[in-house]
C-alpha cells in the first residue's frame, strides 16, 4: 500500500491511496485510449484541470516515449490554482520515482517559480509542458489551442464545484474537435450532465480501485438547436 497525499481544504486526496501510479494508467491513459489515440499524429495537446504533483503528466510523457516516433511531439497543458513546490512534488513522487527517474528529474529541473500566469517549458526536443497557475475558470477561456485529449482531475465535485463548472466544460467544448475525448475519476451526475450538455458523448465505465465508476466520453459537438450530436446513438 503506498499512502497519497491529501488536501484538507478539499478533503480529497490528490491520487488513489491504494496506487496512484495504477489509478492514473487506467483513468486517464486507459480512458482516453493512449496510445491508440495519438497512433500516427505529428502533434498531440492534452489538456488537464489539476496538475498537482505531475503524476498525470509523467505516466503521459513516460507512455508517450514508450509508444511514438521521433517526429511526433506532444503538447501537455495543465490548469494549476495552488501550486505544490518543487519539494513538494518531490516528497509525494518518490513511490514511483523508480518508473521515470530521468523525466522526474527534468520535471524538478524545469519546475517554473509558483508565480501566476502561463509557464511554458521544452522539457525535450519532443514534449512541452505548458504550466497556468491559476483558476481554470479564469485561464481556460484565454487558451487557443485544439486539444485531443482531456484529463479531468480537480478533486470531487461535492467539495470542489468550481472545477466542474458550466464555464469550463463550455470551454472544453469550444477547444475540441471531433473525436477529441475526456476521461475523469468521478461519475457524479452533475458532470455527467454538464458534459451531456456540452456536446460530450458521456459514458460510465469501471472506475480504479474502490471506485465503482467513473466517466469516459467523446466530443461530437452540438447541432444547430443546441442538442448533443452523439445524444441516443
Ligand atoms: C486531485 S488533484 C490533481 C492531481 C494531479 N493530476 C496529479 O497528477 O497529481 C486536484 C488539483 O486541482 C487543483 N485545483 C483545485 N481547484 C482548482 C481550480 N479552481 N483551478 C485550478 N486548479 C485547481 C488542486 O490544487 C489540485 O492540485
Amino acid at each position: 500500500m503506498k499512502g497519497a497525499p491529501r488536501s484538507e481544504q478539499f478533503d480529497d486526496v490528490y491520487f488513489s491511496a491504494q496506487d496512484g501510479f495504477a489509478e492514473t494508467l487506467h483513468v486517464f491513459l486507459d480512458g482516453n485510449d493512449l496510445p491508440e489515440r495519438w497512433a500516427g499524429k505529428e502533434r498531440f495537446v492534452i489538456a488537464e484541470t489539476g496538475f498537482g504533483t505531475g503524476l498525470n503528466f509523467l505516466a503521459a510523457w513516460s507512455l508517450f516515449e514508450a509508444t511514438t516516433a521521433p517526429n511526433q511531439k506532444l503538447d501537455f497543458i495543465s490548469f494549476e490554482k495552488f501550486p505544490l513546490d518543487r519539494e513538494e512534488i518531490e516528497l509525494h513522487l518518490q513511490p514511483w520515482k523508480r518508473e521515470f527517474p530521468e523525466l522526474l528529474a527534468t520535471l524538478l529541473k524545469k519546475y517554473p517559480l509558483l508565480v501566476p500566469g502561463f509557464h511554458r517549458a521544452a522539457l525535450s526536443e519532443r514534449v512541452s509542458l505548458t504550466l497556468v497557475f491559476d483558476d481554470v475558470n479564469k485561464a481556460v477561456a484565454q487558451l487557443e489551442t485544439p486539444v485531443d485529449a482531456w484529463f479531468l482531475d480537480g478533486f470531487k465535485p461535492s467539495t470542489n464545484p468550481d472545477m466542474w463548472s458550466a464555464t469550463v466544460f463550455e470551454n472544453m467544448a469550444r477547444l475540441s474537435k471531433e473525436g477529441t475525448t475526456f476521461a475523469t475519476f468521478t461519475a457524479a451526475g452533475e458532470v455527467r450532465r454538464g458534459l451531456g450538455t456540452a456536446g460530450f458523448d458521456v459514458r460510465k465505465v469501471p472506475g480504479f480501485g474502490t471506485k465503482r465508476d467513473m466517466l469516459t466520453g467523446t466530443f461530437k459537438g452540438l447541432d444547430q438547436e443546441g442538442l448533443n450530436q452523439g445524444a441516443g446513438k
